[in-house]
């Protein structure tokens, strides 16, 4: 230590600064103990930053480097960044590159605990937004399951109603598909059109309450046989309704809707138009299109062409009419959904 150099070393040491004198890469006075921590060798006198471990300080004595080559004057600053030691402890520190009479100085300047603190919060921030994330994934996970288990329960209730009834499974997974693309192409918000998807298949669960006699009479139900039948929808919704699930709330007005006419004319309520819920409209048509289309134990399957004419026939008198238009504009997806579930030969208790 030369004398001249006494009087910085006395103010490096106050204002926690380490000085290097890049010619023979000196540190000039003792290295603060934060210096040590960082960077073991450079603390013991020679200019080197290892570049995995400091990668930002390491950078900087390289554009440093190219500074005092140029021979340019003034003072090239990092700004403020921050570096990790070997424990896991960030510094905060500014680095500046100088040149003085023609010495060539590299000053490093620890910023302090207060600017410490300040990045510790924002890397704490910025954790807790990842602890958000993980949290919304964890709950995103859990709607999805529960979601599962309701699905799983309603097809549970759908095949012991089915017991009874002669039903398909496939028929009761198709009316799902056929009714939640009509509510897509109309527009509705996807989790709607996911409840149509579960609630639809429900919506003659109320024959489970019609006697065997009745439900299973081989040939035409007399006009009080008729009435009780017509039951099934009340019966349905009052199984269904006042559910706190919104896909079962949903199915209960399918279940009392779908037999009413956009007419006025059809039953229990004899409800007409607009006043008949959307999603039992959406039903009403796509429950009559797949009975017609199959084939059951009372009767054979009809020719699509002779289906539609059917539907068409009944235009703004049993179905909406503006449902029933975007209906045969997405005849090709019902179709698809026809081929993609057909009945199975032994389904059907399903
Ligand atoms: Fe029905
Ligand atoms: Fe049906």
């Amino acid at each position: 230590m030369t004398r001249t150099d006494l009087p910085v070393v006395q103010l490096l040491e106050r204002l926690d600064l380490a000085l290097y004198e890049s010619r023979d890469g000196r540190l000039l006075g003792d290295a603060p103990d934060w210096l040590t921590e960082l960077a073991p060798e450079a603390s013991k006198g020679s200019l080197e930053f290892d570049d995995d471990a400091l990668p930002i300080l390491g950078d900087f004595l390289g554009q440093a480097r190219r500074f005092w080559q140029d021979g340019a004057r003034g003072r090239l600053r990092s700004g403020p960044f921050v570096e990790t030691d070997a424990r896991g402890r960030g510094h905060a520190l500014e680095a500046t590159a100088l040149r003085i009479d023609g010495r060539s100085l590299l000053l490093i300047e620890r910023l302090g605990e207060d600017y410490e603190l300040a990045v510790a919060n924002l890397q704490t921030a910025r954790e807790n937004l990842l602890v958000q994330e993980e949290l919304e994934r964890i709950v995103a996970r859990r709607t999805a399951d529960l979601r599962e288990r309701e699905e799983e329960l309603v097809y549970r209730l759908i095949r012991a109603a089915n017991l009874r009834d002669n039903e398909t499974g496939a028929h009761i997974r198709r009316i799902g598909l056929y009714s939640a693309a009509l509510a897509r192409a109309l527009g509705w918000p996807a989790a709607t059109v996911d409840d149509i998807r579960l609630a639809s298949p429900m919506h003659d669960l109320g024959k489970v309450g019609i006697p065997d006699r009745i439900l299973l009479k081989p040939g035409r139900l007399s006009e009080d046989e008729m009435a009780v039948m017509r039951g099934h929808t009340s019966l349905g919704a009052g199984i269904l309704e006042d559910s706190r699930v919104p896909a079962v709330r949903m199915a209960a007005q399918i279940a009392a809707g779908h037999h009413e006419w956009w007419n006025g004319e059809g039953y229990p309520r004899g409800l007409a138009a607009e006043d008949i819920p959307e999603c039992a409209r959406i039903v009403a048509i796509v429950d009559v299109y797949d009975a017609m289309c199959h084939a059951r134990s009372y009767k054979p399957a009809f020719p699509e062409d002779r289906v539609l004419d059917y539907l068409r026939e009944r235009r703004a008198r049993q179905f909406d009419p503006r449902l029933l238009d975007v209906f045969f504009e997405r005849l090709p997806e019902m179709r698809r959904i026809r081929e993609l579930h057909p009945d199975e030969g032994m389904d059907t208790a399903g």
